[in-house]
């Protein structure tokens, strides 16, 4: 990274790298995750995260994950010297999260005034629908960033032929059966309304012009095909301005044969990591 530019509002890159950063799709292989992480069903990679951070905020920034898992997003910002506020409904994934930022350096003050000493990881255990709980109990301040990757619908507790191979692990194949986990919700309409909800009581926490990432995928449920990351953004739409995407491929996961001979079935490799951005005059 050159001298920062006084004139750049959002982050602290060079052109070529704001530049790059504007391609809408990204080829991404995780690399393979530690033992503890790996009980969670879906951890996203850090690295990828740091992007996100360092294109749509400055160090200090305040960066929220709602759904912060084994706390990929807190690391991500302590990584690219933000604050990072986390919360997570499951206490064993919550504890992971901890246990690993534990082992980072430097827990300092949550603070917002772009020093790079201050910089604070925070773990919050509950549910995320009852974010203005977190906020005024906490004093926490606006956010500039929301990042994260909300349980992939009722997708979890399907059966196929990943979460058999989980299964005969012992690894997880859904986060819980806990009723206030968006992944049990009743059904796919009742599961899209509470996460659009759950965006909705943010809102008021995020400061104007601040980003949202979030990141989905659409997959396929007892032979239909459920466009989630499109279904999400239509109704986000109305509450958020949509500013665009980009693709995450992943080109080293294995082809199983769904459908083969008979059906078109996809091997869905490709996550939507959908752009929102606060904006005044949206309610
Ligand atoms: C896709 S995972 C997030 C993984 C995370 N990005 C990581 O890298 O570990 C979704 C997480 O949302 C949590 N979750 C589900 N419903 C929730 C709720 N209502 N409030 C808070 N967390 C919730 C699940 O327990 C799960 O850990």
């Amino acid at each position: 990274m050159g001298t920062v530019d006084p004139h750049n509002r959002l982050n602290e890159l060079s052109a070529q790298e704001w530049l790059r950063f504007t391609k809408t799709w990204f080829v991404h292989n995780p690399p393979r995750r530690k033992e503890k992480e790996i009980l969670h069903p879906a951890k996203f990679p850090e690295d990828l995260i740091e992007q996100f951070i360092t294109f749509f905020t400055k160090p200090g920034a305040v960066v929220v994950d709602p759904f912060a898992g084994t706390g990929s997003t807190l690391v991500a910002a302590y990584n690219t010297r933000r604050n990072g506020i986390g919360i997570e409904l499951q206490k064993k994934y919550a504890d992971i999260a901890r246990e690993r930022l534990q082992k980072l350096d430097g827990q300092f003050q949550l603070s917002n005034d772009g020093c790079e000493e201050n910089r604070k990881q925070l773990v919050l255990e509950g549910n995320s629908a009852e974010v203005e709980k977190f906020w005024r109990q906490y004093g926490l301040p606006m956010a500039d960033l929301v990042v994260t990757s909300p349980p992939y619908g009722l997708m979890l507790h399907k059966k196929g032929l990943i979460s058999k191979d989980r299964e005969e692990k012992g690894l997880d194949t859904a986060y819980s059966y806990d009723k206030e986990d968006l992944g049990n919700a009743e059904d796919y309409d009742q599961f899209l309304q509470k996460l659009v909800d759950i965006f909705i009581t943010l809102k008021p926490f995020l400061k104007e012009d601040s980003y949202l990432v979030v990141i989905l995928q659409n997959y396929m449920d007892k032979g239909e095909y459920k466009p989630l990351a499109w279904d999400f953004a239509s109704r986000m739409m109305k509450h958020y301005t949509l500013r665009g995407e980009k693709i995450w491929c992943q080109d080293n996961k294995t082809l199983f044969p769904y459908g083969y001979k008979y059906s078109f079935v996809p091997n869905v490799h490709h996550h939507y990591c959908l752009i929102f951005r606060k904006d005044s005059e949206k309610v």
